[in-house]
């Protein structure tokens, strides 16, 4: 304070010359601060005009729409998918496809620890490991990134070290791509118990496929996190948005209300820290599951985790048991 008193009141004694300078640099400020409410000016302008752009598009194109919910594209260019040992997986995991409604859908078969045979890569049967009647675990990722994100590769890794093959998939985040996964699977089979684990949106497509296939043959579901995601918050206010724009995706977001239909056991798993997708709404999907469901469909169980986030629940020692205990009771 003192100094800048100093600096005000020392060029009121000094000559002319430095007058001139003062009023100079006064100007400048003058300006400085013109260009920065100019620069506010247009950066506020350019994030209105995307946000409307986003609306219009949102509201007009379902391409768009799936696109800005789900983040599918996002991804790091360098990661080449085909190469899964270059994500640290095992040498015998298959990169393979599924094709589907929307066309080919980028998958890994990722097989069990206990696998000791050799995939043999040129084979039709590379598939092999899936007759061999361990469970099998079709992992939905939830929005943005693909089956090769960080913290789903940690998890696949706990899940074939519990003795599971995992089958992970590349999609829209839509609940046909997770028939068309599930039928691929099914029509490679013999005995093998199919769960599916749905993380954060993913949930919502596991509860989808959940409730369309139980009916045909039994089988569980996993679901962590839970529906209604933070990405819709900036336009959810908008006139008609839920029926306009959630129409056609309304079944990934309302889990709680499919979830009366779900025949099959549902474990339910979900972190105090998810600051993504609190754990009040894995509460809620629980108590409706337990409130809803008829009475001879599977169990449902909540876990409760902390200290993991949204993403990170792998971490859990806890994990492998309840798993255990989870599948072994199916
Ligand atoms: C990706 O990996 C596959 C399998 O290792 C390889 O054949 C292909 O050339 C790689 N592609 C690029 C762009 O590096």
């Amino acid at each position: 304070m003192s100094e800048g008193i100093r600096k005000r009141a020392a060029p009121s004694l000094t000559t002319s010359s430095n007058h001139r300078h003062e009023e100079k640099s006064d100007a400048n400020v003058v300006m400085e601060k013109e260009q920065r409410r100019y620069f506010i000016k247009i950066l506020f302008g350019a994030v209105t005009l995307c946000y409307i752009l986003c609306v219009i598009l949102m509201y007009t194109s379902p391409a768009t729409r799936e696109l800005i919910i789900y983040l599918h594209p996002l991804k790091n260019p360098f990661q080449n998918l085909s190469n899964p040992v270059s994500f640290g997986l095992p040498a015998n995991t298959v990169n393979f496809y599924i094709s589907g409604p929307a066309g080919k859908l980028g998958a890994w078969n990722i097989l069990s620890i206990n696998s000791v045979e050799k995939q043999d890569f040129s084979q039709a049967n590379k598939h092999f490991n899936l007759k061999d009647d361990k469970p099998i675990i079709l992992y939905l990722h939830g929005n943005a990134h693909t089956r090769g994100a960080g913290h789903r590769v940690q998890l696949y890794k706990v899940l074939r070290s519990l003795g599971y093959h995992v089958i992970t998939i590349d999609y829209r985040g839509l609940i046909e791509d997770g028939m068309a996964a599930m039928r691929w699977i099914r029509t490679r089979i013999s005995n093998a118990p199919v769960f599916i684990w749905g993380h954060s949106l993913g949930s919502g497509v596991a509860g989808g496929v959940a409730k369309a296939l139980c009916d045909e043959a039994p089988f569980t579901s996993v679901w962590e996190g839970a529906t209604s995601h933070f990405i819709t918050l900036p336009f959810r206010f908008l006139p008609y948005f839920k029926e306009t724009v959630l129409d056609e995706i309304k079944d990934v977001f309302r889990t709680d209300l499919r979830i009366a239909d779900v025949y099959c056991p549902i474990l339910i798993l979900h972190d105090r820290d998810d600051h993504i997708l609190s754990i009040e709404l894995g509460k809620k999907l629980y108590e409706s599951a337990k409130s809803t469901r008829r009475l001879d469909a599977g169990a449902v169980k909540f876990i409760e985790f902390h200290g993991h986030g949204h993403n990170d629940i792998f971490q859990s020692d806890r994990l492998p048991g309840i798993l255990r205990d989870f599948i072994k009771t199916r």
